[in-house]
């Protein structure tokens, strides 16, 4: 059975911004970009931590298995350094991976930077929610939905979740013709 209320975690991971050294500016990206993209009504629920590998693992079981979260955002810790660890704590929670995710965001980010490369982002899903990873540059956010996000809502659609709409200047979001609600067919 479909669930009828979207709740997108934002999930901010950085040492520096949750010891309060310098202000979260990823996770206000995803949430402006979302303001933006989204037509239906959704419900955001925020969180900043530490770049520790267990802590993100619990946190994205409870936001997953607890807070029955649709789709989780996450933003930063992908990139290769000691304390990045998000790639790996995303892949340990979840039952299945989604390797195009990554593959896109990558593909789209070296049109605009070499270093891109450096990203190891990826997604996968854990039971009834997708997780997805951004790096944590904010306009890094925006070129990565903007990439990736207009199949989100299809698959949100197969993880039974609620049928999201967005709003097609900012992202048009694409599903097989006969997924479309009535109404989109126009
Ligand atoms: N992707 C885009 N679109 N724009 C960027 O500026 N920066 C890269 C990469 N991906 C970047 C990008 C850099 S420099 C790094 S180190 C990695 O993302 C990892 O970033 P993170 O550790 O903040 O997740």
């Amino acid at each position: 059975m479909r669930s009828s209320e979207l709740k997108i975690a934002i999930l901010t991971i950085s040492d520096r911004a949750s010891r309060g050294e310098y202000e979260d500016r990823g996770g206000p990206a995803i949430e402006n970009w979302l303001q933006r993209a989204l037509a239906s009504p959704w419900t955001p629920l925020f969180k900043l931590i530490p770049d520790d590998r267990l802590l993100i693992e619990e946190t994205l079981i409870t936001l997953c298995d607890e807070e029955h979260c649709q789709l989780i955002l996450t933003t930063g810790g992908t990139g290769p350094a000691r304390r990045d660890v998000t790639p790996e704590a995303t892949e340990a929670v979840c039952q299945k991976l989604l390797p195009g995710f990554g593959e896109l965001m990558r593909a789209e980010s070296l049109n605009v930077v070499p270093t891109a490369i450096l990203s190891r982002q990826t997604a996968g899903i854990r039971n009834n929610t997708l997780i997805i990873n951004m790096p944590g540059k904010p306009s890094a956010v925006d070129d990565c939905l903007n990439a990736v996000f207009p199949a989100v809502p299809y698959c949100i659609d197969l993880l039974e979740g609620p049928y999201i709409e967005t709003k097609p200047k900012v992202c048009k979001a694409f599903r097989p013709k006969h997924a479309l609600m009535k109404r989109d067919e126009e």
